[in-house]
């Protein structure tokens, strides 16, 4: 069944560039014009191969560093136009947390884990001490660590209880979307499950919203409500996750879901990525960003960009054969 919920974040036209080069005149095209909603109680997987924006998009959505250009709104009110520094000093900040890829680097190693997650709400919630003391105590309680641990410094954590710290830190101020970047891939991966089972908990039972990024579909697969995947600055398929996972419709998607073994499908049938993407320095705005890489190209997609287009199963696909109803 297809739940349509109330949308929580809505980004249309989005856009970072990077100026390159001795002269900067050249452009890195980082994400695309890329459009995404993420709906209230919703996660929304991001996936794609490692260079195809996935980081650049969760943190301009974020608010972390700025868009060049597009709109973000959040719960009706525009945030793409406020600067990452002003909106960081700015109640919104609460609204949208961040749980990076390496809780190494995202915890100051000078604080213990009471002071981590205590700074936040002290910026961002305010109150008496006693107020923050029983937040931060509720936190840990959230996410499965020993209360005596607040008194521990970030050194003598195991990986998989510094990304407790990291998420508690994060749900403390009671965020209405939680950005994850690759939130288990820096860690053992019998720790990785513990950590999706809790992401996946504290979801349900707070009814947040997610853009959860990773490389892996499999895991984005079993979290997800929804999948966007992204290629070379764009979304190129969006969808319920069932829809994109079972039947794929952009070649692209296909490639990745054959790329998993056991993915359920015959070897004959796979698709099978060749070479590398080709560059995201000023690309060509008049063709597919699959071109020369894509197994069913057709000669159209070297002269028009693919729209991101619905199909009417609910999934939204950029690609020249799929929109002709010839996948
Ligand atoms: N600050 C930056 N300056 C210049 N280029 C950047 C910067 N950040 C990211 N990029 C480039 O943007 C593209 C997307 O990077 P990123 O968002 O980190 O991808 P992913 O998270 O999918 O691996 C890459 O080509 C990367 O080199
Ligand atoms: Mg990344």
């Amino acid at each position: 069944m297809t739940v349509t919920r109330a949308p929580l974040i809505n980004v249309r036209g989005l856009s970072k560039r990077y100026p390159v080069g001795t002269l900067r005149r050249r452009m890195l095209y980082a994400v695309d014009e890329v459009d995404l909603t993420i709906g209230e109680g919703e996660c929304v997987g991001l996936v794609g191969e490692s260079g195809c924006g996935k980081s650049t998009l969760a943190r301009v959505l974020a608010r972390l560093i700025d868009p060049t250009s597009g709109e973000i709104e959040l719960s009706g009110v525009e945030i793409g136009t406020i600067s990452a520094k002003r909106f960081g000093g700015s109640s919104l900040r609460g609204d949208i947390q961040v749980v990076f890829q390496d809780p190494t680097e995202s915890l100051n190693p000078g604080f213990t884990v009471f002071q981590a997650i205590a700074d936040p709400l002290k910026r961002l919630v305010g109150g008496s001490s006693q107020d923050i003391t029983d937040l931060v105590l509720a936190a840990l309680d959230d996410v499965g660590l020993p209360r005596e641990y607040g008194s521990r410094y970030p050194h003598q954590l195991s990986g998989g209880q510094k990304a407790r710290v990291g998420i508690a830190r994060a749900i403390a101020v009671k965020p209405k979307l939680l950005v994850l970047d690759e939130p288990t891939s820096a860690l053992d991966v019998s720790v990785q499950s513990l950590i999706l089972h809790l992401l996946a908990k504290l979801q349900k039972q707070r009814g947040m919203s997610y853009l959860f990024v990773s490389h892996d579909l499999n895991v984005v697969r079993l979290l997800c409500d929804k999948i966007a995947v992204m290629y070379l600055g764009r979304i190129v398929e969006f969808g319920q996750s069932k829809s994109v996972f079972h039947e794929p419709r952009h070649p692209y998607t296909r490639a990745l879901i054959d790329a998993i073994p056991d993915a359920g499908r015959k070897n004959a049938d796979r698709t099978k990525l060749e070479g590398s993407a080709s560059s995201p320095i000023d690309p060509d705005q008049n063709a597919c960003r699959f071109t020369g890489r894509c197994p069913v190209e057709l000669p159209i997609c070297t002269k028009a960009m693919p729209p991101l287009t619905s199909l009417g199963n609910g999934s939204l696909v950029a690609c020249h054969r799929a929109i002709e109803g010839n996948p």
